[in-house]
C-alpha cells in the first residue's frame, strides 16, 4: 500500500500488477482529473503555448497565469493572488520572508511542509514556537507572552489527517487582536468547502472558495495558501494576499525568479477547472458530500471511531492496536480497497490507522464495496470504538 507502481487506471479503479483496487487515496476530490470537458481543453492550449514555458516567472509569464490569478482573486474574494508551482515551494520561500526575525507560532499538527519552512525561518533568525493543535487559547497564551513586533501564525485549514477545519473565527480574531498574520494552508479545503448560502446544496457551502469564505471571514491579517493539485488536479499553487505583498514576493520569494514554471497542461486544466467549477461545481460537491456521508454512516453503524466531525471527504479510521497496521493493509489490498496507511512513527501510536479519501469520481459501486469491506474489517480487527474521542489539541507537545 506504499510506493505502489500503478500500471493502469479505469476511472477511480487502479491496477497494481494483476490486482484491481478501488482508489480511496486520491486527493482529486472533484474528479477533475477524469472530467471529459477538462481533458478536452488541453490540446488547444498545447497548440498555442507548447508543452512548457520554461521561463522562470520573473523572466516571462504566459498570460494564462494572469488570467488564473485574476479569476482566482475574484473566486476567493481576495485582493490579489500569486501562482507558483507548488505549496511546498510557497511555504519554503514565503514563510521565512513573512517571519523575518520575529516570532512564528506553528500549530503542532501543521503539515510537514510548514514545519520544514519554519526551520528555514528559524535559520534566518525567527523564533519558532508550537501551540496545541487547533487550540486558540494556547495560541493566545503564547502570544500574550511574546515581545516581538513581527508575528506569524502558521496552520492548516482543513486538516489532511482528521478532515476537520480549525475554528477560523477564533484564530482570525486572535491574529487581529495581537497584530499577527495568520498564514493558512488550505490544500484540502480549496475546491471542497466554500461560502455558505441559503441555496447551498450541501453543508460544504458554495463555489469551493476555501476556508476563509466558508467561515465568512475577511482576509484582514490572513494570508491564504492552497493549491490546484488536489481538487483541481493540476500542478500549480497560490498565495492569496494583498497586491502589495504580491509585489514584494515577486522578488523576495526565490521561486518567482529561480524556479521553473507550471506546465502549460496544468495551467489549461486550472482554467478549464474554473469553468467547470462555476458551471457544475456545487452539484459535484453535493455528490461528494453524499458519498462521504455514506462512509461516515457505515463507521457509525459498525461503532468505529473517526476523528472526522466535519463531514469533509477525509475520513481517518484509527486502529485499537497499532501493531495491526500491516495486516489491515494486506486485508484491504486483498479485498480491493486502496487507502493511505498512517503507520507509527509517522503518526502517534494511538492514531495509527487508515485514511480514506472520497472523491466525486468514486462510483456508487466503489462506495458500496468500501462499506462492505469496512464492515468485514471490523469483524477481523479491533477498531477504536466510538466514545474514545480525543479532543483536538489534547495531544502531547513533545518534540
Ligand atoms: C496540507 C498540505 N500542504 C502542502 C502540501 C504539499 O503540496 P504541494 O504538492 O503543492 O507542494 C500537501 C500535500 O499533500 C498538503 O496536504
Amino acid at each position: 500500500m506504499t510506493d505502489a507502481v500503478i500500471d493502469e487506471i479505469d476511472g477511480r479503479m487502479i491496477r497494481i500488477g494483476d490486482h484491481w483496487l478501488a482508489d480511496f487515496a486520491s486527493c482529486n476530490y472533484l474528479g477533475f482529473d477524469l472530467d471529459r470537458e477538462i481533458l478536452a481543453s488541453v490540446p488547444e492550449y498545447l497548440e498555442r503555448w507548447g508543452t512548457h514555458p520554461s521561463w522562470s516567472r520573473l523572466l516571462g509569464s504566459p498570460v494564462l497565469y494572469e488570467q488564473i490569478e485574476e479569476r482566482l482573486a475574484e473566486l476567493l474574494g481576495a485582493e490579489d493572488s500569486l501562482i507558483l508551482p507548488t505549496i511546498t515551494l510557497i511555504h519554503g520561500s514565503v514563510i521565512p520572508v513573512l517571519a523575518r526575525d520575529g516570532s512564528v507560532f506553528i500549530d503542532s499538527r501543521a503539515h510537514k511542509t510548514i514545519y520544514d519552512a519554519s526551520r528555514l525561518a528559524a535559520a534566518n533568525g525567527a523564533t519558532v514556537t508550537r501551540f496545541r493543535h487547533s487550540d486558540p487559547d494556547d495560541l493566545e497564551r503564547l502570544l500574550a507572552q511574546d515581545g516581538s513586533t513581527n508575528r506569524l501564525i502558521c496552520m492548516d485549514g482543513v486538516n489532511s489527517m482528521t478532515g476537520n477545519a480549525p475554528d477560523l473565527r477564533a484564530f482570525a480574531r486572535i491574529a487581529r487582536e495581537h497584530d499577527a498574520l495568520l498564514y493558512l494552508d488550505d490544500a484540502h479545503g480549496f475546491g471542497v468547502i466554500g461560502e455558505r448560502g441559503e441555496n447551498e446544496p450541501c453543508p460544504y457551502g458554495l463555489s469551493g472558495n476555501s476556508i476563509v469564505r466558508h467561515f465568512d471571514e475577511s482576509y484582514d491579517h490572513i494570508v491564504l495558501v492552497s493549491g490546484f493539485s488536489k481538487s483541481y488536479s493540476s500542478l500549480a499553487a497560490f498565495i492569496a494576499c494583498s497586491s502589495n505583498l504580491r509585489r514584494i514576493l515577486k522578488t523576495a520569494a526565490p521561486p518567482y525568479l529561480y524556479s521553473g514554471p507550471c506546465p502549460v497542461a496544468s495551467l489549461a486544466t486550472v482554467l478549464a477547472g474554473m469553468d467547470v467549477n462555476a458551471e457544475r461545481g456545487d452539484a459535484i460537491r453535493a455528490d461528494l458530500w453524499r458519498k462521504t456521508e455514506q462512509v461516515l454512516a457505515c463507521l457509525n453503524q459498525i461503532g468505529a471511531r473517526t476523528p472526522n466531525v466535519s463531514g469533509f471527504p477525509i475520513v481517518e479510521v484509527p486502529l485499537a492496536r497499532h501493531e495491526d497496521i500491516d495486516a489491515v493493509g494486506r486485508f484491504l489490498f486483498e479485498n480491493g480497497i486502496y487507502v493511505t496507511l498512517a503507520a507509527y512513527p509517522l503518526v502517534p501510536k494511538d492514531e495509527v490507522g487508515v485514511r480514506i479519501q472520497v472523491t466525486a469520481a468514486n462510483t456508487q459501486a466503489e462506495i458500496d464495496a468500501l462499506v462492505d469491506v469496512l464492515g468485514r474489517l471490523a469483524t477481523q480487527f479491533e477498531l477504536q470504538p466510538i466514545g474514545q474521542e480525543k479532543r483536538d489539541g489534547q495531544e502531547e507537545l513533545a518534540a
